[in-house]
């Protein structure tokens, strides 16, 4: 069985084809940071306006790359949110026309489950149950997933996602959108021990996450130092970064001492950061489980992510065959996806 994945959530467009027997066959993704950069962050109307252009000659170079025609589809799967409105409309429009044409059905995906999903699209995969860290620009997330589609929440973050606040720090820092490589890249040259920064939520019960004091706490020291240096910014990058971290480690490490997960999933944008994932192996080690990350070129989003949910919903039977409905939900909570 083969799917066509489209996600255009945010400022990617994204589009893939997953074969059940030979993986992925084609992958191919258009980055709108360049387009986005010199207003320091996501203008959803651009980003509309922007898939819109590139979403078919996408679809087309897919086919072309897998060397097959659109009638040798079994399904198409789209992220149907969370995310911008006009963005996801445009992925949606597309994918249920397309699907209607040809006669087979459109799966709405929920994009958290996509980045989920994309740490199974490995050789060697979890079982069930395993559990899940989700971090990316708009969610910070932990679940125990019991099945596919059965998700139990455990924690999330209280206010900003954990990449929204590496974001703006960046932004702090006066360096360029998207944040997250840009403060891991400037963090690797500086002294994660010069300042203290707070980890909130880290001495209660709860497996929430807050990331607002954090960044707030940035802000101060950052006004305080008044003139950065180059040296004064890397080391701002570095103890925020590693305060971060913690952030998500202490969390981590209570849930999988209370509970014993055999296996831990991290994925969403911010899995990519190199410190998250040395701490995460460490982890491993000394709770004896297994880490598993998505490829590093699928952690931010893709269109892989969606072809392959949407393979696995046409497995499970999670599809309903005539519903070419136009599906988009800017707010959507995984959870809703339990049966
Ligand atoms: O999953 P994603 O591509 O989009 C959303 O669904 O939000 O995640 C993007 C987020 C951004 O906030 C970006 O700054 C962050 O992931 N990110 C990182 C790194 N690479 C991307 N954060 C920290 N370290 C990284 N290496
Ligand atoms: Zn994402």
């Amino acid at each position: 069985m083969r799917v066509l994945g489209i996600e255009t959530s945010c400022d990617e467009t994204g589009v893939a084809i997953y074969d059940g027997d030979k993986g992925l066959l084609a992958h191919e993704l258009y980055s709108q940071v360049a387009l986005h950069q010199q207003y320091g962050g996501v203008v959803p109307e651009l980003a509309a306006r922007d898939h819109v252009n590139k979403i078919l000659p996408l679809i087309r170079q897919c086919c072309e790359q897998a060397k097959m025609v659109l009638s040798d589809l079994n399904a198409i799967a789209y992220t149907a949110g969370p995310g911008l409105m006009g963005a996801l409309l445009t992925g949606a429009g597309v994918a249920t026309s397309l699907a209607y044409s040809l006669d087979i059905p459109a799966i709405p995906i929920h994009h958290m489950e996509g980045h989920l999903q994309a740490a199974l699209l490995t050789d060697e995969k979890p079982k069930y149950p395993f559990l899940v860290l989700l971090v990316s620009g708009g969610h910070s997330l932990l679940l125990s997933a019991r099945a596919f589609g059965d998700y139990e929440l455990l924690g999330e973050s209280l206010d900003d996602a954990v990449g929204e606040s590496f974001d703006k720090v960046a932004k702090l820092l006066g360096l360029p959108y998207p944040g997250g490589p840009a403060v891991a890249k400037l963090a690797t040259i500086g002294d994660a021990k010069r300042f203290q920064f707070p980890r909130p939520l880290a001495n209660r019960d709860s497996y929430d996450f807050s990331f607002s004091g954090l960044k707030t706490a940035v802000a101060n020291t950052v006004n305080q130092l008044g003139d950065l240096s180059q040296q004064d910014k890397a080391d701002v990058a570095a103890s925020f970064q590693a305060a971060a971290i913690d952030c998500l480690m202490i969390k981590l490490k209570k849930v999988q001492v209370q509970r014993h997960y055999d296996a831990i999933v991290i994925a969403g944008g911010v899995s990519a950061n190199q410190l998250l994932r040395q701490r995460l192996a460490e982890l491993a080690v000394d709770t004896g489980c297994q880490v598993y990350f998505p490829p590093l070129d699928l952690c931010t989003d893709n269109g892989a992510m969606i072809a392959y949910t949407g393979y696995q919903c046409l497995v499970q039977q999670r599809v309903k065959p005539k519903d070419w409905q136009i599906h988009a939900k800017a707010r959507w909570l995984l959870t809703a996806l339990n049966s």
